[in-house]
């Protein structure tokens, strides 16, 4: 199938935020299948998906803390009990990743092989997967794998859309966090990001949902780049005891890649909670 990737749609991300009525509007939703719904995004799709009203089953290996009865043990890289969870749907939103490898392939590209062939049996009529900005540019091994997947998945017959996003706030928060383990962290300063809610991302997917495949990539971010040490400076704000760090110079490919802005997507950025904002809330609870 051909991709026009959009890196991009500014039309279709133009139309962002979607209200809640305009779902309660629409003709009886389709049943939805979502892959990895304990994740981080996932636990922000899912009740958006059953408050608009949609069907929702949800697999992953291990069960949500939520209360959920729609949920089933599936492991995509044994691929075993997927034809059941997959039969009967009409869209499936692929959130499951992990960086893993078996044998010499990616959990990503196996998984996403098991995922096509489970979908064009059962006729699956959209499978949207959520991948990263950047994969195509950024050396990174689980980007290429990524990247690899979205091309299993644009060569495929199976209608599709992919949704790049740019970081979430919870990941880069998890980062710093490591960056600090140590009394003093060695920190790449230069480096930029793009924080973006994975609420908002779950908000286009629930509008993706809506608008069946579209054969296309689109790219979103948060509302600003910001580099590193703007990131740490706010986020030190918000530690129990103030860190020290030592800034680290780009160091080979990857490095020089963020630092260039690769992972970022300035020209579809999502006005939504900044990283300021995310920060204020997540650590006032
Ligand atoms: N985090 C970010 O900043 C970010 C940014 C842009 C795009 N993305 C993309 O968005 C998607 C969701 O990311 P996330 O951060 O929400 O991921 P996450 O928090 O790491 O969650 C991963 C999910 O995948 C499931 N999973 C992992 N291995 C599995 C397997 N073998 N079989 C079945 N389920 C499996 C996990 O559950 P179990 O472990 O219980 O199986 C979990 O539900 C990913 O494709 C990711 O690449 C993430």
């Amino acid at each position: 199938m051909d991709d026009k990737t959009v890196g991009s749609g500014s039309d279709f991300l133009g139309r962002y935020p979607v209200p809640h009525r305009v779902y309660a509007q629409l003709r009886r939703p389709p049943n939805v299948l979502v892959t990895g719904g304990t994740g981080m995004l996932g636990t922000a799709l899912v009740p958006r998906l059953i408050q608009a009203g949609i069907g929702v089953r949800e697999i992953s290996r291990t069960p949500p803390r939520r209360v959920s009865d729609a949920w089933s043990a599936v492991d995509l890289a044994s691929g075993q009990g997927l034809q059941q969870a997959v039969d009967g749907i009409q869209t499936v939103i692929h959130l499951a990743s992990n960086e893993s490898r078996i044998g010499v392939r990616s959990f990503e590209e196996i998984a996403m092989e098991r995922l096509i062939n489970a979908c064009e049996r059962a006729g699956v009529r959209h499978l949207i997967y959520v991948s990263i900005v950047g994969v195509d540019q950024i050396p990174l091994s689980y980007y290429q794998a990524k990247k690899n997947a979205e091309q299993l998945l644009q060569r495929s017959e199976q209608p599709y859309t992919i949704l790049r996003s740019t970081q979430f706030h919870g990941f880069i928060d998890a980062m710093l966090g490591q960056l600090f383990r140590f009394p003093v962290g060695l920190v790449p300063t230069r480096l930029v990001a793009q924080p973006i809610s994975p609420a908002v991302v779950a908000d286009q997917l629930l509008y993706l949902v809506q608008m069946g495949p579209l054969l296309s990539t689109f790219n979103m971010g948060g509302p600003e780049v910001l580099r590193v040490d703007k990131l740490v400076k706010e986020w030190q704000l918000y530690q129990p005891r103030r860190k020290f760090y030592l800034p680290i110079p780009i160091l080979g490919s990857v490095m020089r890649a963020f630092a260039n802005g690769w992972n970022t997507c300035p020209a579809y950025a999502i006005e939504s909670q900044s990283w300021a904002d995310y920060l204020q809330k997540q650590y006032s609870k």
